[in-house]
């Protein structure tokens, strides 16, 4: 027997709805549905909620359902959202019409790369996603699927919109590429696969749309819960049709604008000789009059121990030394001064965070010269990597990549630094 579950999708502009139906494998194992944040139903310490207003959550779930549907299986493309060929790659069919006069047609055929046989081929980024991603990821995308609770680091929460491995200005969205690239080739050193193996490139372009997707609706849905808590309960005009609109277009024109934003460096990358790399350490080193704190975080051994961090030991008995579910009663039990340090050093999702260990080669945005260029230039979003352009000039930065870059083939490059020089006096007439 077939179980059909149903994938809507409206395109805005023509004020078409368009539905897809189908989905025939195996893995079509019943309903689906999205999970509120948090945040809509429970008191957050320090954080916007809507707990104790029923009013406004039911508000904030009914504009969610308008814009993008009520489930994962009926997947709206809100107006205005920008989705490649409007959006025909998040799901497998769609609906024309409304209603009596409704009619579903697949959407294969209208895919370019649309090769006749393999179904799977055009199976939308929600299938894909389910079948490669969902136990991990999430159904609504929270990085709370049922494998995430014993991964270091944890599975990506795509909600906030916030991504690490971008070519866009610190801050800003990711560029499409960005994403294509993490789901082809994998977070090195974490457990985010490579899927170039499983996935064809149109295929990959399907799912990087349904992140897309999820992190619209997330970020549209969290943007609603912030308007909604210094909103009255009773205010009937509260969290209005407008409102939506607004809340949603400014969700939609951020990722729009992240695609013309690409930080492409104008000075060419310098060669790497041992001039260069010489530079590089001593601008790592805080050596030069930038002052950089790299080593601060990284080590002066670059071993990914820092002093701005607690010790690898005490990080390592937190997150693995026991059940994840009791890690709080281990940070409690830190002394003072470890547990203050622990409590400044979360990543933006509130998860434990290490600085990388620079020795090894192994980068999980990429060891091309110009993936460490923009994690150095640009740094790395929601870790507590700081962005170092323009306070350094690209070729200061391309001195730090080669640096870094050769540190996996001489480990001998920090621990042999000369000490540092010792202070000279100032000389003799200058009174500042
Ligand atoms: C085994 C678990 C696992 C699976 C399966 C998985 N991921 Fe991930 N994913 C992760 C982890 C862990 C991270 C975060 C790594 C980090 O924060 O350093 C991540 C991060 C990401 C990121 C964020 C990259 C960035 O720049 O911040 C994206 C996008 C992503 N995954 C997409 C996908 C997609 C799409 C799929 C399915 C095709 C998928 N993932 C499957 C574990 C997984
Ligand atoms: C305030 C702390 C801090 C400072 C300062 C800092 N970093 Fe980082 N850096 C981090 C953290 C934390 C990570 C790990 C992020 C992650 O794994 O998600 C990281 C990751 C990296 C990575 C790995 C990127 C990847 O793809 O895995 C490189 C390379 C790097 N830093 C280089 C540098 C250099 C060079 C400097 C100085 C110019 C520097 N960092 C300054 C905290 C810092």
């Amino acid at each position: 027997m077939i179980t059909r579950s149903r994938f809507i999708a409206a395109l805005g502009l023509a004020g078409l709805l368009v539905t897809s139906v189908g989905c025939t494998d195996s893995l079509n194992a019943g309903p689906l549905v999205y999970v509120d944040n948090e945040a809509l139903t429970h008191e957050l310490k320090g954080k916007a909620n809507l707990a104790g207003k029923p009013a406004l959550q039911a508000k904030v779930r009914a504009a969610l359902a308008r814009l993008y549907g009520d489930s994962p299986n009926q997947i709206r493309v809100p107006e205005g959202s920008g989705f490649p060929r409007g959006g025909l790659t998040l799901a497998n069919h769609r609906q024309i019409g409304e209603g009596e006069s409704a009619r579903i047609e697949p959407i294969q055929a209208l895919l370019p790369n649309g090769s006749p046989d393999p179904a799977h081929r055009q199976a939308g980024g929600f299938a894909l996603y389910r079948r490669n991603c969902l136990h991990c990821h999430g159904v609504s995308g929270a990085g709370d699927g049922p494998t995430a609770t014993f991964l270091f680091p944890r599975p990506r929460d795509f909600r906030k919109g916030v991504y690490k491995f971008t070519s866009t200005p610190s801050g800003a969205k990711p560029h499409r590429d960005d994403l294509t690239r993490s789901i082809r080739d994998g977070l090195l050193g974490t457990s985010m696969p490579a899927f170039d193996a499983l996935m064809s490139p149109s295929e990959i372009e399907q799912v990087v749309d349904y992140v897309m997707f999820l992190s619209m609706r997330g970020e549209t849905e969290l943007a609603l819960i912030e308007e909604g808590s210094i909103s009255d309960e009773k205010d009937a005009d509260a969290l209005g049709d407008d409102i939506v609109k607004e809340i949603a277009t400014g969700v939609f024109e951020k990722w729009k604008s992240a695609q013309s934003q690409v930080m492409n460096p104008s000075t060419p990358r310098t060669a790497s000789d041992r001039a260069s790399v010489l530079r590089g350490r001593d601008l790592y080193l805080g050596r030069t009059k930038e002052k950089l704190e790299c080593a601060g975080c990284h080590g002066a051994l670059a071993k990914g121990d820092g002093p701005s961090f607690v010790p690898v030991d005490v990080f390592n008995m937190v997150v693995f030394g026991g059940d994840p579910s009791t890690r709080q009663e281990r940070v409690d039990a830190l002394d003072e001064k470890l547990r203050t340090l622990w409590n400044q050093k979360p990543d933006d999702w509130g998860n434990p965070l290490r600085p990388t260990n620079l020795n090894r080669g192994v980068f999980k945005g990429g060891r091309r010269p110009i993936d460490l260029f923009w994690r150095i230039a640009k740094g790395i979003n929601g870790a507590q990597m700081p962005a170092h352009y323009p306070t350094l000039n690209e070729a200061q930065i391309w001195d730090l990549v080669n640096f870094v870059l050769a540190l996996e083939h001489d480990p001998d490059l920090l621990a042999s630094v000369p000490p540092a020089p010792a202070p000279r006096l100032a000389e003799s007439g200058s009174t500042r």
